[in-house]
């Protein structure tokens, strides 16, 4: 039965997260919008990308659909998430997504993140993680980011690294990629680090 120490309470609690736009630099973050599906779905065709996240494999244009349409706004809705399109400042075009996702009202959160392979290499998602962790420290007051990544996904840790992210360890067997349960590593960036 639930009750009030039940976890899956607590979350169906949450307030709402209000969408932000945030501009920094070259770089701007919103909220993703219908106009992106294209990009998304051209991005996540990438070996990479489909090998270290959680994306479904093959990506099909309807998955991205339903990302944008369904999943993302559903998460800033409930409260459970701040999924960001990271676009270039003047083009438009979507360089990457930087998401604070597993909010929770008692300061915890996580941060997750892919950049389209044309992209990558100059420093877009190291500072989007920035823009996003600084607003999820000073807006939110999450006074825990936790970043974890399988084992061996070295771009992943610089970039947490990069952020000042403490990695903490290895979580045995502490995720499940495409339906095999890896090894990851675990960092967390606190509000007072
Ligand atoms: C991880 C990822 C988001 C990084 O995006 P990015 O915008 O290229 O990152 P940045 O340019 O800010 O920084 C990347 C850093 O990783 C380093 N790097 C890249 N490939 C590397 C590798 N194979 N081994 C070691 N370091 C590597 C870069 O040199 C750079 O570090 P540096 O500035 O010290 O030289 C991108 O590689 C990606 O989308 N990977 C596939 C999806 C993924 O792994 N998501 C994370 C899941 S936990």
């Amino acid at each position: 039965m639930r009750g009030p120490t039940d976890p899956w309470a607590i979350l169906a609690s949450m307030p709402k997260l209000e969408p932000v736009e945030i501009t920094a630099g070259k770089l701007h973050l919103r909220p993703w919008i219908p106009a992106d599906i294209d990009e998304i779905h051209a991005a996540c065709q990438d070996p990479d990308i489909q090998r270290w996240t959680r994306m479904p494999t093959p990506y099909m244009q309807v998955d991205a659909t339903s990302y944008v349409t369904e999943f993302a706004p559903r998460q800033w809705e409930q409260g459970h998430g701040a999924p960001f399109a990271v676009l270039d400042a003047t083009s438009g075009s979507v360089l990457a997504s930087v998401a604070l996702m597993r909010v929770t009202d008692d300061g915890l959160a996580a941060v997750g993140y892919w950049c389209a392979p044309g992209a990558r290499g100059q420093g877009v998602v190291t500072q989007a993680v920035g823009v996003v962790g600084r607003w999820a420290f000073h807006t939110l007051g999450i006074e825990r980011l936790e970043w974890t990544s399988g084992v061996g996904n070295w771009a992943s840790r610089r970039v947490a690294e990069k952020n000042g992210f403490t990695i903490e360890g290895t979580l045995r067997r502490g995720l499940v990629l495409h339906g095999t349960r890896l090894d990851c590593w675990i960092g967390s960036l606190l509000s007072d680090d």
